[in-house]
């Protein structure tokens, strides 16, 4: 596994977003990125959009395939993870929102949606790097820990813990949906290759126990520990309880 440990948030992106765009010149035709929400991957966004506008990083050829979405929450709904793309990345590049595909958190029939994904994913020949931020209980998209290492997308209930960190960005705790889509474990491994960041004290755990633990259920996150090409991009706090070498 790699191990890129940097300053700062910002540095955090800035590399994350390197290695993505020498991946997505280096390939002909449509390039498939898996994405992920939260406030992690804010600062890559930001670089994405700079790499477009000031040195043309092309992504008129791109399909996206975002990790999960709130059951629930409708694609205009403030918090909904479909507004935020839109806001964050899609609004501000040359991608065309038709071949951006974020799981519906209105599905009438979420198990059909589900499979329906992952065949739209393994259709247009799987994602080519999948971003990933990381929860502080180890989950990767929704996968909460105990989720299946071979699992595929899919609704999940989400823990208490996941429900109480993602409270700040709604008004109440009380309105934080209890219930998430998820690309699986299994559907990130597929990828071909993945890019987790994580910044700030508050993910120092989940980075140990994801890098250093065994490879087991209770956190998601060790799973990559057998993809062929993971690499980590985390700051100095999220470092701070590693022990084994790394890169800066
Ligand atoms: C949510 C998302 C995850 C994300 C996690 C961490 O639960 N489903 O994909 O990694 O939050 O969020 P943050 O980056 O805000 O710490």
């Amino acid at each position: 596994m790699r191990v890129i440990v940097v300053k700062d948030k910002m540095e955090m992106g800035k590399r994350a977003a390197a290695l993505i765009a020498e991946d997505m010149r280096k390939k002909r035709g449509p390039y498939v990125l898996g994405l992920a929400t939260g406030s992690t991957p804010i600062p890559l966004y930001q670089e994405l959009i700079r790499l477009h506008k000031s040195e043309g990083l092309d992504f008129s050829t791109c399909i996206s395939f975002n990790l999960d979405e709130y059951v629930g929450l409708s694609g205009d709904h403030d918090q909904s993870y479909r507004y935020f793309m839109n806001t964050q990345l899609f609004d501000h590049v040359n991608i065309n929102k038709k071949n951006t595909f974020v799981p519906d958190g209105m599905a009438k029939d979420v198990e059909a949606f589900c499979e329906q994904y992952e065949a739209m994913i393994d259709d247009v020949g799987g994602i080519d790097y999948q971003v990933l931020g990381i929860g502080a209980n180890g989950h990767i998209g929704f996968n909460e820990p105990g989720s299946s290492l071979g699992s595929l997308t899919r609704i999940k209930t989400l823990t208490e813990r996941t429900i109480s960190d993602n409270a700040r960005f709604f008004a109440r705790k009380e309105d934080v949906p209890t219930l998430a889509i998820t690309m699986g474990i299994g559907t990130i491994f597929k990828a071909r290759k993945a890019v987790l960041l994580a910044n700030g004290a508050g993910k120092a755990d989940a980075i140990k126990a994801s890098l250093e633990g065994p490879v087991a259920s209770f956190c998601p996150a060790s799973a990559l520990q057998l993809h062929r090409w993971a690499t980590y991009v985390v700051d100095e706090a999220a470092a701070a309880k590693l022990t084994l070498n790394h890169e800066t």
